[in-house]
C-alpha cells in the first residue's frame, strides 16, 4: 500500500519504517531538511535498538523514503498518518498547532480519497478538528475529494519501540467509515500475529484510550512511590511488598518499581493534558492531579536523600551520576529525573560527574559547557575521588557493579540506589552506605546509629 507520513519524530519514524519493513511503500515528509538529508543518508537521529539498519534497509530496498516536499507526500498516499509532535502549551494542554498546520497540507494538496490517520498524541476531539481543517482547504480550492479521518494511537515505548510497533498488543482503530477501518485492516493485517489485534471504536474512544493507558501507568508508578515512601517511614521494604502485590494477577508485576519518578515525552504530559481536558468539559480530576503531585515531589527524592545524609551541606562536593535518561536504551532526557537532581545538586553549590552510556550528547546539548557538570566516558571514572554515586537510570551495566572497586574510589563510600538495584545488605557488606527508595533503611539507619 501507499502511506505517507507527516513527522520524522519518534512515532512518525518508528511506524513509517515498520510500515515499510511489511512491504508497504512509505514516504515520510519532514519540514526539517537537515533531518530529511541525515535520514536518506541512513543516519538516524534517535537512539533506538533496531531502528537505523531496519531505516537503511527499507530505503536501499526503495520502499521507504524521505521528503520535504508536502505536496508531493500526499499525492503519494492512499493513506496519511499525521505523527507531528503536540508539546504541552503555557497551561499544559497539547498544543494542536502543528497537527492542523499538517491537516491544512493535507487539504490543500489531496486529489482523491485518502484516509487521514492521526497518530500523534491528540485530545479527544482531535479528529473533529482536523476533519474541519482538511475540509476548509478543500472548500478555499472548491474541491470535492472525499477524505476519512482516524484516530490511531500509538503505544510504543522508547527503547522497545520497534519491537512495539512490530508486535503491538492491540491496534486501535477510532473511525465510522466502514471504507477507511477496511483500508486500515489491510494496512495493519501482517501485525495481526495469530489473532485479531484490532480494536475498533469511534473516534472519541480512540483518542481517550491512548490517554488513559498512559495516565493507568502513571497512575500505578506513583501509587508505588507513595507506597515507598510509606514503606521508608514504616520500616517495610517496598522490593518485598513489590513482589507480594505484584503476584495477585490482578494487580501484575508490571509497571509497579519505585524510583525516582518517571519521566519522558509521554506520561507527565500526558497525565496533565488528560487533567486539562477533563477541566474544559467541568470535571475535576482529582486522582490526575495527585499522580502528577507526587510524581513531581518524588524528582526530589534523591536530592533530599543526599541532602539528608550531608546534614545539607553539598556545596562543594562532587556527585556521581549513573544514568541520565529518563530510562534505559535512550538517549531521550525530556522530564528525565536526572536533570531535577543535576540541577539542585548545582543550586546548592555541588558539582556533578555522570556517565550514560547514551545521553552524554543530549546532555551536552541541554546544559552545555559548564563547570560543575563533567560527563566522562566510562563509568567508573565517575566515581574518582566522588563524595557519593547516585543511580538514576536503570542501564544494564549498572546493575552489578564491583563494589570494591566503587568503595575504593569514593572519597565517601555511599550509594543512593534511585531504582533499587542493589540488595541493601551487599552494599553495606562491602562497607558502603546505601540509600534506596521505599526500603526502610532510614528508619534502620536512625535506630542503630
Ligand atoms: C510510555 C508508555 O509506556 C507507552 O505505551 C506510550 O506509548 C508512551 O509513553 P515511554 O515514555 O517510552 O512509554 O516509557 P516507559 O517505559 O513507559 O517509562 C516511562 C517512565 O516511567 C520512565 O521514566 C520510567 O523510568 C518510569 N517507570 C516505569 C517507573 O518509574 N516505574 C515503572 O515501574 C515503570
Amino acid at each position: 500500500m501507499k502511506v505517507t507520513i507527516f513527522g520524522t519524530g519518534y512515532v512518525g519514524l518508528v511506524t513509517g519504517t515498520c510500515l515499510a519493513e511489511m512491504g508497504n511503500h512509505v514516504v515520510c515528509v519532514d519540514v526539517d531538511a537537515g533531518k530529511v538529508e541525515r535520514l536518506k543518508q541512513g543516519d538516524v537521529p534517535i537512539y533506538e535498538p533496531g531502528l537505523e539498519p531496519m531505516v537503511i534497509r527499507n530505503h536501499e530496498e526503495g520502499r521507504l523514503d524521505f521528503t520535504t516536499d508536502a505536496a508531493g507526500g500526499v499525492a503519494h498516499g492512499d493513506i496519511v498518518f499525521i505523527a507531528v509532535g503536540t508539546p504541552p502549551d503555557e497551561d499544559g494542554s497539547a498544543d494542536l498547532q502543528y497537527v492542523l498546520a499538517v491537516a491544512r497540507t493535507i487539504g490543500d494538496h489531496i486529489d482523491r480519497y485518502a484516509v487521514v490517520v492521526n497518530k500523534s498524541t491528540v485530545p479527544v476531539g482531535t479528529a473533529d478538528r482536523v476533519r474541519g481543517a482538511v475540509a476548509e482547504q478543500l472548500a478555499a480550492r472548491s474541491s470535492m475529494v472525499p477524505f476519512d479521518v482516524v484516530s490511531n494511537p500509538e503505544f510504543l515505548k522508547e527503547g522497545d519501540a520497534v519491537e512495539d510497533c512490530l508486535r503491538p498488543d492491540r491496534i486501535v482503530v477510532g473511525s465510522s467509515s466502514a471504507k477507511a477501518i477496511a483500508l486500515l485492516r489491510k494496512l495493519y493485517a501482517p501485525f495481526n500475529r495469530n489473532h485479531d489485534r484490532m480494536v475498533v471504536m469511534d473516534e472519541r474512544s480512540a483518542e481517550l484510550t491512548k490517554y488513559a493507558a498512559n495516565a493507568m501507568l502513571a497512575t500505578k508508578i506513583s501509587f508505588m512511590n507513595e507506597m515507598a515512601n510509606i514503606a521508608e517511614r514504616v520500616g517495610a521494604d517496598i522490593e518485598l511488598v513489590r513482589q507480594g502485590i505484584g503476584a495477585d494477577p490482578r494487580i501484575g508485576y508490571h509497571f509497579i518499581y519505585p524510583g525516582a519518578g518517571y519521566g519522558g515525552s509521554c506520561f507527565p504530559k500526558d497525565v496533565q493534558a488528560l487533567a486539562r481536558t477533563a477541566h474544559a468539559a467541568g470535571y475535576d480530576a482529582r486522582l490526575l492531579g495527585a499522580v502528577e503531585i507526587v510524581n513531581d515531589t518524588q524528582k526530589s527524592r534523591l536530592f533530599e536523600l543526599l541532602s539528608g545524609h550531608f546534614g545539607g551541606e553539598l556545596k562543594g562536593l562532587t556527585v556521581a551520576v549513573w544514568g541520565l535518561a529518563f530510562k534505559p536504551n535512550t538517549d531521550d532526557m525530556r522530564e528525565a529525573s536526572s536533570r531535577r537532581l543535576m540541577e539542585r545538586l548545582w543550586e546548592a553549590g555541588a558539582k556533578v560527574r555522570a556517565f550514560d552510556p547514551e545521553a552524554a550528547g543530549e546532555a551536552r546539548r541541554l546544559y552545555g559547557e559548564r563547570d560543575d557538570l563533567q560527563l566522562v566516558e566510562r563509568p567508573y571514572q565517575a566515581l574518582e575521588g566522588a563524595d557519593a554515586l547516585v543511580i538514576v537510570t536503570e542501564w544494564k551495566a549498572f546493575r552489578s557493579p564491583d563494589f570494591t572497586r566503587v568503595k575504593s574510589l569514593l572519597s565517601t563510600p555511599v550509594i543512593f540506589d534511585g531504582r533499587n538495584l542493589y540488595d541493601p545488605a551487599t552494599v553495606e557488606e562491602a562497607g558502603i552506605a546505601y540509600y534506596g527508595i521505599g526500603r526502610g533503611r532510614s528508619l534502620k539507619g536512625r535506630e542503630h546509629g
